[in-house]
């Protein structure tokens, strides 16, 4: 857009920027990543995590697999090609959240390295916390929460995450809850309180 002075202006300059609205929210705006299988516990512990924080006083907005799989993300399935583009329009939606100064806790299995890579170049490392909700495959097979296990093993889903399709677990993540063993109070406080650093303004 060029103006009358001859100033060559970006509507993206006008807009309020991020500091902005994080000094306004009082809290970093940061994708809050979380990784694992199927049944898991991601979304019990975000859920978790988003009433904690609210209690106080942080903003954030929960996504997961099952929700914007019904809306946004219509119609992908689970090749590696429709896990690709799920994930690169989450890490889009993601980025406008942040840069928005909101706490954005995602649920996604996002089962490689690779597709978490993609996920942190487009958000921007600084802003990307990769969180590995670490449940074993017995563990999340026993508690079969959807009933998915049960079907993957017999064959009436394919390419099922940790049965019939891979996951790579995290070399390094930035947060690691080990669940079994532990109750869901103790998970989440544990994810809150790692959390906190990374989120808080000093
Ligand atoms: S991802 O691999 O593309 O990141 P996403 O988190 O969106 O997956 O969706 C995973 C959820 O979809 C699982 O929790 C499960 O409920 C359901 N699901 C259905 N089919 C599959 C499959 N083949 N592999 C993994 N999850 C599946």
């Amino acid at each position: 857009m060029k103006d009358e002075g001859n100033n060559i202006h970006s509507v993206f300059d006008e807009l309020i920027q991020k500091p902005e609205k994080e000094a306004f929210l009082k809290q970093r705006g940061k994708v809050v990543w979380m990784t694992g299988l199927s049944g898991s516990g991601k979304t019990t512990l975000a859920k978790h995590l988003e009433r904690q924080l609210l209690e106080k006083g942080y903003f954030s907005k929960l996504l997961d697999g099952d929700n914007v799989r019904a809306g946004l993300n219509k119609g992908l399935g689970f090749s590696e090609e429709d896990r690709q583009e799920n994930i690169r329009r989450i890490a889009e939606v993601s980025k406008l959240f942040s840069d928005g100064g909101v706490i954005c806790i995602n649920c996604f299995v996002s089962p490689t390295q690779g597709i978490r890579n993609m996920a942190r170049d487009i958000i921007g490392a600084d802003d990307f916390l990769e969180v590995y909700i670490n449940t074993p495959l017995e563990e999340c097979e026993k508690r079969d929460v959807k009933g998915l296990y049960k079907k993957a093993r017999a064959g009436e889903i394919k390419d099922f995450t940790g049965i019939s399709a891979p996951f790579e677990a995290p070399n390094a993540p930035s947060i690691e809850i080990k669940t079994k063993d532990k109750t869901i109070q103790a998970s989440g406080d544990e994810l809150f309180e790692k959390l906190l650093p990374f989120i808080r303004i000093s």
